[in-house]
């Protein structure tokens, strides 16, 4: 099949390699003229592990390409995915400026190739708002006019940055929302590769297939709010998050997924998606009070943990001069995506109090300077990173933080604090090691 990826981010990009890789012709679009040069060099403009590869391979195969020219893109493309952003507005709506965007630079091409061309399958990959795929095809249908044939269809999207390519190819589910037969059995033929696991592709009805995707967000980010409101809780009576999370975890019907206490989540899904629910369920005039307090405890969340800082030093004149060092800038491992991170908030709030920041991250440093400018000193080394400070904050788990040289951190430091927003280390370990060490969930350890 020939197919056309709108958008080379974490998605479109993932996506576009991924489909090359079983035999089809991509073209990746970007209106980002920067990203497209660099794919056009060979440089991914993300890290994923294993992408750069998947993406050599089959460019040099002849079946990916990259390109800024619109007409190109969707002249000859049998499916068109739409992979663009979805983010939040100010007020929490989904801003669909991107996917508007997209639907008419498609239209164009349409109505340029006449009323006699195939009917090309449009792909909402993004995540939007349920109604928003049919509403964009009354867009596109607005402007071609009558005669023009087109297909629409929503298949939202479930990889995790640091896993995609490994989620890609062998998805739990895959979900297809359509209007016809014909388009669902063109998917069935284009993710049969994916599924021979023996995983389903549900076929539904478009509406329900958007819903998907926010219904499964929702989920996951009440599981993350609810173990962080259970640590919370935990922390004011003396329990210990860890050994609660064990035995209420090893129930079957509960399972062990996504209910690990920390800083709360982040990344460019959750936050939003969770949003977008609230504001659905306005829109209708529905009660979202689950999701809404889904929201607000992720908000505390880190606030909460930079009051345990703010404690600390209290003591000392506050924040005021004092060094943190963190480890961990980008929303989670295995990724260079900063977006809604727990670390920018942190760094930003010690910023405003007057410390002195200065951060690590094994893959996100770049997008940190971008993102942060001359406030915090990015370093290349996590040791680096940590020299004179008065505090280390674990900010994301990735695994080179998960048995550090203690030794060597209490002769470079100033002080010895460490506050632990990933539970990564055991409490006894670090007060024997003369460290005060916070961590959520469980109670503060003082040096021995
Ligand atoms: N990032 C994830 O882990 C993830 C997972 C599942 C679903 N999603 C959803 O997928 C969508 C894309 O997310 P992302 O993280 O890949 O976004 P992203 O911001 O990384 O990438 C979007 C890309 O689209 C490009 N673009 C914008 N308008 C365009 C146009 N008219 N033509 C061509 N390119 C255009 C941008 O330049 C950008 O490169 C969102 O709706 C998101 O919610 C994301």
């Amino acid at each position: 099949m020939r197919l056309t990826m709108v958008g080379t981010g974490y998605v479109g990009l993932v996506t576009g390699v991924c489909f090359s890789n079983t035999g089809n012709h991509v073209i990746c679009l970007d209106v980002d003229a920067g990203k497209i040069e660099k794919l056009n060099k060979g440089v991914c403009p993300i890290y994923e592990p294993g992408l750069t590869e998947l993406m050599e391979r089959n460019v040099a195969a002849g079946r990916l390409e990259f390109t800024t020219d619109k007409s190109k893109a969707y002249r000859d493309a049998d499916m068109i995915f739409i992979c663009v952003g979805t983010p939040s507005d100010e007020r929490g709506h989904t801003d669909l400026k991107y996917v508007h965007g997209a639907a008419d630079d498609i239209a164009d091409v349409l109505k340029s190739l006449g009323p006699k061309q195939t009917p090309k399958v449009i792909v909402m990959k993004s995540t939007v708002p349920v109604g928003t795929t049919l509403a964009v095809r009354d867009r596109i249908r607005a402007r071609v006019g009558p005669e023009i044939p087109f297909r629409v269809a929503d298949n939202p999207e479930f990889l995790k940055e640091g896993a995609a390519i490994d989620d890609f190819n062998k998805p739990d589910r895959v979900v297809v929302g359509v209007e016809d037969e014909a388009t669902g059995n063109a998917f069935k033929d284009l993710y049969d590769p994916f599924v021979r696991n023996g995983h389903p592709i549900y076929l539904m009805d478009i509406l329900s297939a958007e819903m998907v995707k926010y219904a499964s967000n929702n989920f996951l980010a009440t599981k993350i709010s609810f173990i962080n409101e259970m640590a919370n809780l935990c922390e004011a009576y003396g329990a210990d998050i860890n050994r609660v999370r064990e035995g209420m975890c090893s129930d079957k019907r509960i399972g062990n997924a996504f209910l690990y206490p920390g800083l709360g989540y982040g990344g460019s899904c959750f936050p939003k998606d969770t949003l977008a629910c609230i504001m659905m369920g306005e829109t209708r005039g529905l009660s979202v009070s689950v999701s809404k307090a889904v929201h607000d405890t992720n908000q505390k969340q880190r606030d909460r943990f930079f009051d345990k800082i703010q404690g600390h030093f209290k003591s000392q004149g506050g924040l005021s001069g004092k060094t943190l060092a963190f480890w961990g800038i980008a929303f989670k491992p295995r990724t260079d995506d900063i977006r809604e991170a727990p670390a920018l908030t942190l760094m930003r709030k010690a910023l405003g109090y007057g410390a002195l920041v200065r951060g690590f991250d094994p893959v996100a440093n770049e997008n940190a300077r971008r993102e942060l400018g001359s406030g915090p000193v990015i370093l290349e080394d996590m040791y680096e990173a940590a020299k004179g400070a008065d505090a280390l904050v674990i900010s994301t788990d990735w695994d080179e933080f998960k048995s550090p040289d203690f030794g060597r951190l209490a002769q470079i430091m100033r002080g010895k604090v460490i506050f632990d927003g990933r539970n990564l280390y055991r409490r006894g370990q670090l007060g024997e090691k003369g460290f005060w060490y916070y961590s959520v969930g469980r109670a503060p350890v003082k040096p021995a």
